[in-house]
C-alpha cells in the first residue's frame, strides 16, 4: 500500500510502496479516510522533534475497519472511526487513575505498536508508526483501544480533526484550565490547535477571548471562532498588550499553542498573579525557558503542561462529537483545504507558510 515515509529530517517525505503486516491480536487494520495537517508532525520533519526513522507519519486520522485481530470485541469491520494517537494499555498507573492520556506503555514503546514491533516494513527494513497512527498512508494497523467508534454518517475529515486538534485544543480549555465564566483568555498562536482553544475557552463563556498571532490572516480567521480581540506580535508587545485589554491585570488563563521557548515565555509573562499558564505547543528538543522562581512564588502562577487536551480519548471524544453534532464547535469551518497524499509536502509547506485553518488530506 501506498504511504508517505520520513527517512531523513529536512527531506522531503516519499510516497512509495511499503508493506503492512495483518493485525495481530488486539489490533485494527484500518482503511484511512481522512489525515489532519498538524505541526507536531512538522516539528519531525524539521528535525526539531526526535523520533525512531523511518516513520510514516501522520496521527490526525480516521478511517474505516477493514479487519480485526484476534480478541478485538470493541470494533467490526466496516465500522468508521476516529484514530487517538494515545491509545490506552488500561494497566498502568496512569490509565487506572483515569489519565489514558499519559499511558505509560504508549510512551515506552514510541514507534512501534504495544508490542513493540512494528506492522510496516519495506523489505526487512522496519518503518515506525507515528503515535500507533501513521496515517499518511492508505491503510493502517492500530491498537483496538486507539479506535473510537462514530456513527457511519460522521464524515470522516471532521473526525480526523477530532484526532487531535479538536480534542487537543477544546480539552485545554474544558479539562486542563477549566476555565471560569467571565474570565480573560488569551491564546498565543491560532493555528489549528489554537483555533480550537479559542472555541473551547468560547463554549465555556469566557469573557475575553485574545487571539495573537504573528500573521494577519490568522487573527482575522480567529475572530470567527470566539476571539473578542487579536494581538499581532510584530506590530505590539503581546504582553503589554494583553495587560492592556484586561485593566492592567494580564489574562486569568493564558495557552502558548506554537510550540517555542519565546511564546511560552509571551504565555507566562501574560498571565496575571495567580493565573493560569497552559502549554500545548510542542517547543524544539533542547530548548528552555528562563522563569524566576521567586516571581513564580509571589506571583502565585500556575504554570501547566497539557498532552491531548488532558482528554481520555475513549470517554471524551465522543464529547466533541456530540459538541459538533449539536453545533457548539465549528469543524467545518476549521477545515480550509484538502489534499491529496501525493501532495503531502506541499501541505507542509503551506502550514509553515501560514495558511489559515486545517488542511486535511482526503484523497489517498
Ligand atoms: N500538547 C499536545 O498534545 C499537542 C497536540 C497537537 C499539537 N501540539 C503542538 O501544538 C502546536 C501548534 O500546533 P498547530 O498544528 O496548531 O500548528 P499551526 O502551525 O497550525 O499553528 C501555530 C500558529 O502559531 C503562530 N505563531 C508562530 N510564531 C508565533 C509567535 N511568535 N507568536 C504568536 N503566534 C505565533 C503561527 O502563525 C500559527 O498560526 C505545535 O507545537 C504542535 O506540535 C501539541
Ligand atoms: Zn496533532
Ligand atoms: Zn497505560
Amino acid at each position: 500500500m501506498k504511504a508517505a515515509v520520513l527517512y531523513e529530517p529536512h527531506h522531503p517525505l516519499i510516497i512509495e510502496d511499503v508493506a503492512l503486516d495483518p493485525p495481530k491480536a488486539g489490533e485494527v487494520h484500518v482503511k484511512i479516510g481522512a489525515a489532519g495537517i498538524c505541526r507536531s508532525d512538522l516539528h519531525v520533519i524539521k528535525g526539531e522533534a526526535n523520533h525512531l526513522l523511518p516513520v510514516v507519519l501522520g496521527h490526525e486520522g480516521s478511517g474505516t475497519v477493514l479487519d480485526v485481530g484476534q480478541g478485538v470485541t470493541r470494533v467490526k469491520p466496516g465500522d468508521r472511526v476516529i484514530l487517538a494517537f494515545v491509545p490506552y494499555c488500561g494497566h498502568c498507573h496512569f490509565c487506572l487513575s483515569g489519565r489514558a492520556n499519559l499511558c505509560d506503555l504508549h510512551g515506552a514503546t514510541s514507534g512501534t505498536l504495544f508490542d513493540r514491533t512494528t506492522r510496516l516494513h519495506k523489505g526487512s527494513q522496519r518503518i515506525h508508526h507515528y503515535g500507533k497512527v501513521a496515517c499518511f498512508a492508505q491503510e493502517s494497523v492500530v491498537p483496538e483501544t486507539g479506535c473510537i467508534p462514530v456513527s457511519s454518517d460522521f464524515p470522516l475529515p471532521q473526525a480526523a480533526l477530532i484526532g487531535c486538534c479538536v480534542t487537543t485544543g477544546v480539552g485545554a480549555a474544558m479539562y486542563n484550565a477549566r476555565i471560569t465564566p467571565g474570565s480573560a483568555v488569551a491564546v498565543v498562536g491560532a493555528g489549528g490547535v489554537g483555533l480550537n482553544v479559542i472555541q473551547g475557552a468560547r463554549l465555556l463563556n469566557a469573557g475575553k477571548i485574545i487571539a495573537v498571532d504573528i500573521n494577519e490572516g490568522k487573527l482575522e480567521f480567529a475572530m470567527r471562532f470566539g476571539a473578542t480581540h487579536t494581538v499581532n506580535p510584530t506590530i505590539q508587545d503581546p504582553v503589554a498588550a494583553i495587560k492592556e485589554l484586561t485593566g492592567g491585570l494580564g489574562a486569568d488563563y493564558t495557552f502558548e499553542v506554537f510550540g517555542s521557548s519565546q511564546t511560552v515565555l509571551t504565555a507566562y509573562n501574560a498571565a496575571r498573579k495567580g493565573g493560569t499558564v497552559v502549554v500545548v505547543g510542542l517547543a524544539p528538543t533542547g530548548d528552555n525557558v528562563p522563569i524566576d522562581p521567586v516571581a513564580l512564588v509571589r506571583q502565585e502562577k500556575t504554570l501547566k503542561g497539557c498532552y491531548y487536551g488532558s482528554a481520555r480519548p475513549a470517554i471524551d471524544m465522543p464529547v466533541m462529537v456530540q459538541l459538533y453534532r449539536a453545533g457548539k464547535l465549528d469543524i467545518d469551518g476549521l477545515i480550509t483545504r484538502t489534499y491529496k497524499l501525493d501532495d503531502i509536502n506541499q501541505a507542509y509547506k503551506d502550514i509553515d507558510g501560514g495558511d489559515v485553518g486545517r488542511g486535511v488530506i482526503t484523497q489517498f
